[in-house]
């Protein structure tokens, strides 16, 4: 039988209908500007985003990362919350790449206050690094999914904008903020300069980011993202998957919503295993397992044995998350799989 597998949202597999539209797309060579379909996908995005202008990017990865340098000078200093995906799985490409100094803060479920940002902002020194970017995620996947507040993000963009610093948004779920919270994505998207979202999670297109800002900062990032190789061509063919996942598979993002809510709730009855509900706010499901109960490398094979896959997510946390390709029913049989596995 076919696995129940919640180790993430970028399992899907695209459904025959976005297939259908991929294999009728319109294409031709999007690096010489010559591809209707990605045209449309950039301008779609960037519609929603309240934006000028919109560039696709193969991942979520070089979305932030072609922001990054974009927006940067070598020498300059990034803010990040430090379980961000920008610190914890880019593989220190700010470093390695764009030559920037990341400097780690924490949040409280992920979430920065302005009152954090704005005690690590140096001054301009001529010993210091110029901090440069503030860049935020939201919803924040380490922490849970959680959910940016519209205001704490407003607060943060007003230190942003006293220091001169460039608001970069990692929207990789932005989507799952708007459904959960029915902020529109665009005033998600105003205080920023820089918004990467992504096709290829809880949408479920096969591959694709988009990252979205003005019209000149896009002009660069174009240039950039030759550089790093991230220029296609007959590319619409993948594009025309994320125009179908952006007309058809956002309001649903509800339904992953509540199978991982009901999940969470489920799981945290179990004696063995903590779920706080408080970060349970979208589709991710972080879950502690008491380390004198069982380890984490035990938990996820016991529960791959009985057909339910999630993902080690620290030194006694797994990670759950619903999409599209799991039902309600498959996340009750999940639930009664774990308490087998812990002897609930
Ligand atoms: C918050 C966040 N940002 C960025 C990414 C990177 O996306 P990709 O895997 O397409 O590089 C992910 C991937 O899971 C993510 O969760």
């Amino acid at each position: 039988m076919k696995p129940i597998d919640l180790r993430s949202d970028t399992v899907t597999r695209p459904s025959p209908a976005m297939r259908r539209a991929m294999a009728e797309a319109e294409v031709g060579d999007d690096v010489l500007g010559d591809d209707p379909t990605v045209k449309r996908l950039e301008a779609m995005v960037a519609e929603r985003l309240g934006k000028e202008a919109a560039i696709y990017v193969p991942s979520g990865t070089m979305s932030n990362q072609v922001a990054l340098y974009t927006a940067s000078e070598r020498g300059d200093e990034i803010l990040c919350e430090t379980g961000s995906h920008i610190i914890s799985y880019e593989v220190a490409a700010p470093a390695v790449i764009s030559g920037l100094l990341t400097h780690p803060i924490d949040g409280e479920l992920g979430i920065l206050s302005a009152a954090q940002v704005a005690r690590h902002v140096r001054e301009p020194n001529i010993h210091c690094p110029r901090t440069r970017i503030i860049a935020l995620e939201n919803t924040h996947n380490r922490a849970g999914g959680t959910i940016y507040p519209l205001e704490t993000i407003a607060e943060i963009e007003m230190v942003a904008r006293k220091h001169g610093l460039w608001m970069h948004l990692d929207g990789a779920r932005l989507w799952n903020a708007h459904i959960a919270t029915g902020i529109p994505l665009d005033r998600y998207a105003a205080p920023f300069d820089s918004v990467s979202v992504c096709l290829s999670k809880g949408l479920g297109a096969p591959i694709g980011s988009v990252l979205s800002g003005t019209r000149d900062f896009i002009a660069k990032a174009r240039r950039t993202r030759k550089m790093f190789g991230g220029g296609m061509r007959q590319v619409g063919i993948l594009a025309a998957a994320g125009i179908y996942a952006l007309e058809h598979n956002i309001p649903r993002l509800a339904e992953d919503h509540a199978n991982a809510r009901e999940l969470a709730e489920e799981l945290n009855r179990m004696p063995a295993l903590t779920v706080n509900l408080k970060a349970a706010q979208t589709n991710i499901i972080a879950v502690e397992i008491d380390p004198a109960k069982m380890t984490v490398p035990d938990f996820v094979s016991r529960l791959a044995a009985k057909g339910v896959l999630c993902i080690p997510f620290g030194p006694t946390r797994v990670r759950f998350v619903t999409h599209l390709d799991v039902t309600a029913e498959d996340c009750r049989r999940a639930a009664a799989a774990v308490g087998e596995v812990v002897g609930a």
